[in-house]
């Protein structure tokens, strides 16, 4: 395993639509392996593959926050949301894509997502809480979208400014 860069925003490839990944092969394997870890390094509760710049649908979470619980790590390919409650809930979010920046995003409260698991069999699941609006804010990067593009304008610029003020920064060090 090995841990992956992370795109900074704003990025062309955080703005892409990626495509449905085709066949489990050993190189997905590695790349779900790869993820997570450098999830965890992060550390984060979600990572989805275009922020280590692979263009594919595929995303990693683990939203596991009790005390003492063992880790419980999903791995989730070509996902999509079958089912969204009428209920909606807001969390303070934050993407490891938009370092230190966090902004209240209103979401449905509970999705039901279906999925391809590693071993090839498909599944499905409702989320709520936690792990409801970040499998939401993970499947949102597969399709180009960020959980600023929710905000108002002017917050969107702001907080964009400070991340190209951070590139540059990170560019001279
Ligand atoms: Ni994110």
């Amino acid at each position: 395993m090995s841990i992956r860069s992370i795109l900074i925003h704003p990025d062309p490839r955080l703005k892409k639509i990626t495509a449905p990944v085709a066949e489990i092969t050993d190189d997905v394997r590695r790349l779900a392996d790869d993820m997570l870890e450098t999830m965890y390094d992060a550390p984060g509760i979600g990572l989805a593959a275009p922020q280590v710049s692979v263009m594919s649908r595929m995303l990693v979470m683990d939203c596991e926050k009790e005390e003492g619980a063992s880790a419980n790590p999903m791995v989730l390919i070509n996902p999509s949301v079958i089912w969204s409650s009428e209920d909606r809930s807001v969390y303070d979010e934050g993407c490891l894509s938009i370092p230190d920046q966090y902004a209240e995003v209103e979401r449905p409260a509970a999705v039901k997502v279906s999925w391809t698991g590693l071993d090839g069999k498909e599944v499905q699941e409702t989320f709520d809480g936690l792990w409801s609006t970040c499998v939401q804010h993970e499947i949102d990067h597969l399709d180009g979208k960020l959980f600023i593009d929710y905000l108002k304008p002017l917050k969107r610029q702001m907080i964009t400014r400070k991340m190209q003020k951070l590139k540059r920064e990170m560019a001279r060090s």
